[in-house]
């Protein structure tokens, strides 16, 4: 049993909306927080809560931090603070517009709203480049282990920090390498989702194997694809007790242990990167009194 905000541990859905905000200069977020907590259930309307908002309530969420930049060598990634993450769950369209309106008014005394992401499941839960994401992901016992704070006491225990990033697919690119280079860059086969033992490496999942690293590092991903007219891509979404192991991941990936680049990148780029806490559940509702609410 956790007291974790429900949609973070059930699979992803079959339709999403992530709304991000932006505290307004000088606004108190108390009252905007308090109908937010009316609304979200934790399960069709999962909330994550930023560094701005923590400071504006001049509190302090451990492990809470800036999404970083770089780490000293290798590539160097956006990282864009923002307020407040809201991760709408759903089967239906209209009723994820009427839940995106419902929660922009109860939060607009404080905070603007930036764009919008519309996502959804591809082809039975794999990304726009057609590779299945999510096969290593851990389950049950160990997805929460991996994903939600336990240690910590009341008001912390059950909550999660979440890592994300959006990732703009460039799909003519990616479509110009052959078959082979793409499933060497993912380091799975896309016909069976077969892991290649012989690919370099630079492939993504010899660059993040979660038993290679020391500690291991261990995240609980909820990523979906995204689309925008002609535009998409892949809205990273990773869950952790802490930001440790998504760091750990992270640093590999853009070459500053062994100046190797995920392969990935010769057809995706991040356009954004934020950190967000995800508070606890009680009695139903987010239990925000580690804010003082
Ligand atoms: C557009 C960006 C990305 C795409 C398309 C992508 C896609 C994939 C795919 C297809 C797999 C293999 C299947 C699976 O186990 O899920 C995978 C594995 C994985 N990815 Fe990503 N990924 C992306 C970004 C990231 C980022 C930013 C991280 C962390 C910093 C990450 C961490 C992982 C981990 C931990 C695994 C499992 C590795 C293992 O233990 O085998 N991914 N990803």
């Amino acid at each position: 049993m956790t007291n974790a905000q429900p949609g973070i541990l059930a699979p992803t859905p079959k339709l999403a909306r992530y709304l991000t905000f932006s505290l307004k200069a000088g606004a108190q977020p108390q009252s905007a927080l308090s109908q937010l907590v009316a609304l979200a259930d934790g399960d069709v309307l999962v909330v994550g809560i930023g560094q701005p908002t923590v400071v504006a309530l001049n509190r302090r969420i451990d492990g809470l931090r800036n999404f970083p930049t770089n780490f000293g060598a290798g590539l160097v990634l956006p990282s864009t603070s923002a307020a407040l993450w809201c991760w709408l769950r759903g089967a239906d369209r209209g009723d994820l517009l009427h839940l995106t309106r419902k929660v922009i008014n109860a939060v607009a005394s404080a905070f603007t709203t930036d764009p919008i992401i519309d996502a959804f499941e591809h082809a039975g839960g794999r990304d726009l480049s057609g590779y299945v994401d999510g096969t290593e992901n851990p389950q049950g016992a160990k997805a929460i282990a991996a994903g939600i704070i336990g240690d910590q006491g009341d008001g912390l225990d059950g909550g999660s920090l979440v890592a994300v990033q959006q990732w703009v697919h460039d799909f003519a690119r990616f479509e110009a390498m052959p078959s082979e280079e793409q499933d060497n860059s993912v380091g799975r086969r896309k016909s069976d989702n077969k892991e290649l033992t012989d690919s370099p490496p630079s492939s993504h999942v010899k660059r993040t194997a979660q038993e290679s690293f020391s500690p291991e590092a261990f995240i609980l991903r909820r990523s979906m694809p995204w689309s925008d007219g002609t535009r998409g891509g892949l809205n990273f979404v990773a869950f952790g007790k802490s930001f440790d192991a998504f760091e750990a991941q992270l640093k590999r990936m853009v070459g500053a242990e062994d100046g190797i680049t995920d392969a990935l990148f010769k057809f995706t780029t991040p356009i954004s990167g934020s950190y967000f806490w995800c508070p606890p559940m009680i009695s139903g509702k987010l239990d925000l009194r580690t804010l003082g609410l």
